[in-house]
């Protein structure tokens, strides 16, 4: 079958024809791919600057893709859960089995480091026709959703990061005299497909939401921030005011760090995005803003099966609430046979860029 393959750490990508060897266990699931997102870790993979990638054990190739949707084909005997034409999503991380949030499910927690990602480290992705995986490790999600699916598993990593959030957040009373949230701010930098569906998840929890950038929006990332009642901010020409939440989605240092004194009291800042080549210095009023303030600093990463659950729940009040706008976010849809050079460069304009199979 068809497949797109990598060669990490070295750069590279190429489509090419695999032998499929794995066999249909009796708690597996056979899928067949219908389309998987692209993002920053397959580029940083891509282009050989995600040096953690690596190929699973016995190979020196690593398939490609973790953001995926895709329907059942056929199940082992042991199957209950999932029966052929079912809409399913597989989970990204695979756990170390020693640590006790990996026994839980919680390998987005994990201890040891040893944990195992499909499409990124030690285990083939879903960039390829067909793949098996345990039932345990794939969330169903309605057919109704299927033309917006893909977006769930970068929704999981916003799910997993808001529970992180509320849970810092119990550390006093953050919620507003009403008990929502609706006296707080939170800006999100960079307006790519994690900034914008972080926006619609804080415009969902009741917050002012500012979407910011350093350029004019597109006009599909427009469609998204007015459709949520949320303000984009160009940076090189407006000011933020004061914040309760701050996320970043870029990865700079030269981002977030200037905004930082615009956090208020009991603040958060969220760290999400990862980049490299960039530094930028942390002076001691901003250290001191940081104490005096109780600003929390959270790091962010990955989702466990709940927050995925969960997120097709988000997909699917959104779908309804906001008709067209998560279509709106699939800015492109491509062939395998056309996707390699967009795997290698980001269009302009894009916010997702999807391929099917
Ligand atoms: C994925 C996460 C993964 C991370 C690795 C992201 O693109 O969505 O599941 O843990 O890359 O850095
Ligand atoms: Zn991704």
């Amino acid at each position: 079958m068809k497949a797109i393959i990598v060669y990490p750490p070295k750069a590279g990508v190429w489509l090419k024809e695999i032998d499929f060897k794995e066999k249909v266990g009796s708690n597996g699931v056979l899928v067949r791919t219908l389309e998987n997102g692209m993002c920053g870790t397959d580029r940083g993979i891509v282009n050989g600057t995600l040096t953690f990638s690596r190929p699973p054990d016995g190979y020196d190739f690593l398939v490609l893709g973790h953001e995926t949707l895709g329907i059942v084909e056929e199940v082992g005997d042991a199957v209950n859960e999932f029966k052929k034409g079912d809409i399913v999503v597989p989970i990204v991380r695979r756990g170390c089995n020693s640590c006790f949030n990996c026994i839980i499910g919680r390998q987005d927690y994990c201890e040891t480091g040893k944990f195992r990602e499909i499409g990124i480290r030690g285990l083939h992705g879903t960039m390829r026709e067909y793949f098996t995986d345990n039932e345990e490790n794939l969330v169903k999600i309605p057919s109704g959703l299927r033309h917006v699916g893909v977006l769930l598993e970068p929704l999981s990593n916003i799910m997993k990061t808001f529970e992180e959030i509320e849970l810092m957040q119990r550390r006093m009373i953050w919620n507003c005299n009403d008990s929502s949230y609706e006296c707080r701010n939170a800006a999100i930098l960079g307006s790519g497909p994690i900034g914008l569906l972080f926006a619609l998840m804080s415009a969902s929890k009741g917050f002012e939401v500012f979407v910011m950038n350093k350029r004019e929006p597109f006009e599909a990332e427009l469609k998204v921030v007015e459709a949520i009642g949320a303000k984009f901010i160009d940076t090189t020409k407006d000011e933020l005011g004061e914040i309760d939440l701050l996320i970043d989605t870029t990865g700079y240092p030269s981002a977030f760090i200037p905004l930082l004194k615009k956090i208020k009291n009991n603040g958060v800042l969220v760290l999400f995005g990862t980049a490299s080549g960039d530094q930028y210095n942390l002076s001691t009023e901003d250290v001191n803003h940081i104490v005096e303030s109780n600003i929390a600093i959270i790091g962010a990463v990955n989702a466990s099966k709940k927050n995925f659950i969960e997120g097709a729940e988000y997909l699917n009040s959104w779908n309804s609430k906001y008709p067209g706008v998560l279509e709106s976010m699939i800015t492109k849809k491509l062939k395998p046979e056309d996707s390699v050079e967009y795997l290698k460069n980001k269009p302009k304009g894009e916010i997702k860029t999807i391929i099917t199979w």
